[in-house]
């Protein structure tokens, strides 16, 4: 991926230990299940992807699902499915509060897992549901897929001695089991590029992110790929102003971000551009693209 953008780091709070910590728990719980759902970011697949997945879940199948495709572009969520699909990943696109998806990706995992429960079978085993864990960053949205997959079944089956301790499992349907512990994986923060997306996206803790810098970087990127929809949303005409702190200026006066004097009010102005964003105001935005060929994922520039 090309890093263009010049800037410090945000400060992310994930240390070595929390890291191994983090592994040692899904390794063991890996052992349980015969699927791991990818919960990938719509709005951001490369960057919102765990740097070491493939190495932690060493082979088990996995499928993607591409989280909050309400807000991404459909177009660009549609490349990034085909993409996985290609490189023998089943992948589809959901939105766990809405329910969208939700069905594909029951049947999915369940057909992923077909072929473990099938040769336990034919060694002699009685039949069982597949079993399935689901991994993520934070704030991808574990939680609301787990929730919105055990619905009404929210009676849990009964405690089953697992490795180490009793694991909570979900029934969904007939034919599968859901750890209903998600797997929480550190994200991308190496990658200067990945980790300012993560940050306009809202899963870096907005206390510990320069907000100066991420609006200014955020407004600086929606003026190169999505312009209108920022001349839109606040009602700006013509060519928007190339410096970003313009930019922030002129939507801080349309927003009657004022303080005493006419001057801007700017934290105020970049707390609402990066609340719209969020709240999917500016309409549905994608920032990462799927490589052309295999590789790594490239700036949708
Ligand atoms: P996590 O377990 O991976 O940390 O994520 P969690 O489910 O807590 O979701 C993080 C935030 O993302 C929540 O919003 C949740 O509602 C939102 N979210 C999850 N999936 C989707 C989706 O598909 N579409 C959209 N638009 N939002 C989604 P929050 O503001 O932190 O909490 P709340 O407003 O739900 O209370």
């Amino acid at each position: 991926m090309e890093n263009t953008i010049k800037t410090p780091m945000p400060q992310i709070q994930w240390y070595p230990g929390h890291m191994k910590k983090a592994k040692d728990i899904i390794v063991n719980n890996l052992k349980l299940v015969d699927v791991v759902i990818e919960l990938l970011d719509a709005r951001i697949p490369y960057s919102s992807a765990n740097p070491m997945l493939q190495e932690i879940i060493a082979g088990k199948p996995r499928l993607v699902a591409l989280n909050k495709s309400d807000l991404a572009d459909g177009k660009v969520t549609k490349e990034w499915v085909a993409y996985f699909r290609r490189q023998g990943i089943p992948a589809v696109a959901v939105d766990a509060p809405q329910g969208r998806g939700i069905k594909q990706l029951v049947s999915m995992t369940e057909e992923l897992a077909k072929p473990m429960t099938d040769k336990l079978v034919s060694k002699g085993a009685k039949p069982r549901a597949a079993r399935v864990m689901i991994l993520g960053i934070p704030n991808v949205g574990k939680s609301s897929l787990i929730n919105r997959l055990a619905g009404s079944n929210k009676a849990k089956t009964a405690d089953r001695p697992g490795v180490t301790r009793a694991k909570q499992w979900i029934r969904l349907g007939g034919n599968l089991e859901l750890l209903d512990t998600p797997g929480i994986l550190w994200p991308k923060f190496e990658d200067m590029t990945a980790g300012l997306k993560l940050a306009f996206t809202g899963a870096i803790n907005d206390e510990a992110i320069d907000r100066e810098l991420i609006t200014g970087v955020f407004l600086q990127t929606m003026a190169e790929m999505y312009p209108d929809r920022l001349r839109e949303r606040y009602k700006l005409a013509g060519d928007l102003p190339s410096a970003s702190h313009e930019l922030l200026e002129l939507i801080g006066r349309k927003r009657g971000c004022l303080v005493k004097g006419g001057i801007v009010d700017t934290e105020k102005a970049q707390r609402i551009v990066l609340a719209d964003f969020r709240g999917g105001k500016l309409g549905t935005v994608s920032l990462d693209m799927p490589p052309q060929e295999d590789g790594v994922a490239e700036d949708k520039k």
